[in-house]
């Protein structure tokens, strides 16, 4: 287990990334001008669709101002700061990749956010919150970094409060499909051994396990393929999240767009209520 987290780990190392950063976000302007949380979109958002599908997840938990949300892998932050910025809740970031963590804390000082939005470096299987702390949690395009799913989801339960919201964004293996019929690499695995994908049925079942009831669960593998055709058709947009992945990540994106335009992964966007665990 310790070794897949290290291996995980090593993917988003990330080595210099806030350097980088400050450098790629000249092109907005000098570093004392405070920037919009959705100005840094092409470079925070990472996971299919980018904003867009951020701001989807979140109408569709019902995240409102007065909520405290945890965002479990938080990546750079990007969908933590357009929460804040957009439902005026506070949110706490977590995420494995402690340069992750500190380009995070980064662009919110950029962002003005710090009263709003903060992050921590941990692991989503041991979360750093006590029990029943928050009122949503979300997970976006991390749960196929992890083989050990029930843990995954009871540490969530555990962090949320009685009837509180989970909502996740999540790459499934494509129905029928084998594990070894995906084209690596991928954002978010350059080989199958930090790579974990379940089913959308099966990613449905091992929540409900852990304590949730199931408000919604949308299939929403169209509008990626949209997405990933309308990728291979459009430049980039310049910084994208190649500053962040290195240089290659045109491959690896393209990657995740063949997989999905052949139906050998899909999306599921899904949200639960914490219930009790006995029930
Ligand atoms: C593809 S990125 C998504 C980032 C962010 N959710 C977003 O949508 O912009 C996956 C993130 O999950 C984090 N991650 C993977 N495994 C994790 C774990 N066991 N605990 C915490 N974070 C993890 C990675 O460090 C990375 O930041």
């Amino acid at each position: 287990m310790t070794d897949v987290l290290d291996d995980v780990r090593d993917h988003y190392r990330a080595t210099g990334l806030t350097e980088r950063l400050k450098a790629a976000l000249a092109a907005f302007g000098p570093e004392d001008q405070r920037l919009a949380p959705q100005q840094l979109a092409a470079v925070d958002q990472f996971h299919t669709r980018g904003l867009a599908a951020t701001g989807e997840l979140a109408k569709l938990a019902g995240i409102t101002s007065s909520m405290s949300v945890l965002d479990v892998g938080s990546g750079v932050g990007g969908p933590a700061r357009f929460l804040a910025a957009t439902c005026g809740c506070q949110v706490t970031g977590v995420d494995l990749s402690a340069p992750f963590v500190d380009a995070a804390r980064y662009l919110t000082a950029r962002t003005g956010q710090g009263g709003h939005v903060s992050f921590e470096t941990g692991s989503a299987l041991e979360l750093p919150f006590d029990g029943g702390r928050f009122d949503a949690v979300l997970l976006q395009h991390v749960a196929m970094n992890i083989s050990d799913r029930p843990r995954l989801y009871r540490e969530i339960r555990r962090v949320l409060k009685q009837g509180g919201r989970f909502a996740t964004y999540d790459v499934v293996l494509g129905d029928g499909k084998p594990h070894d019929s995906v084209h690596y690499p991928v954002p978010w695995a350059r080989t199958p051994a930090t790579s974990f994908m379940l089913t959308a049925e099966a990613t449905r079942e091992a929540i409900e396990a852990a304590g949730f009831r199931t408000l919604i669960c949308q299939d929403d593998s169209e509008a990626a393929k949209a997405w990933a055709a309308s990728l291979r058709t459009s430049p980039p947009p310049q910084p994208n999240l190649g500053v962040v992945m290195g240089p290659d990540f045109a491959l690896l994106a393209g990657n995740l767009g063949r997989n999905l335009l052949e139906n050998r992964l899909g999306i599921l966007s899904a949200v639960f209520e914490a219930v009790s665990i006995n029930t």
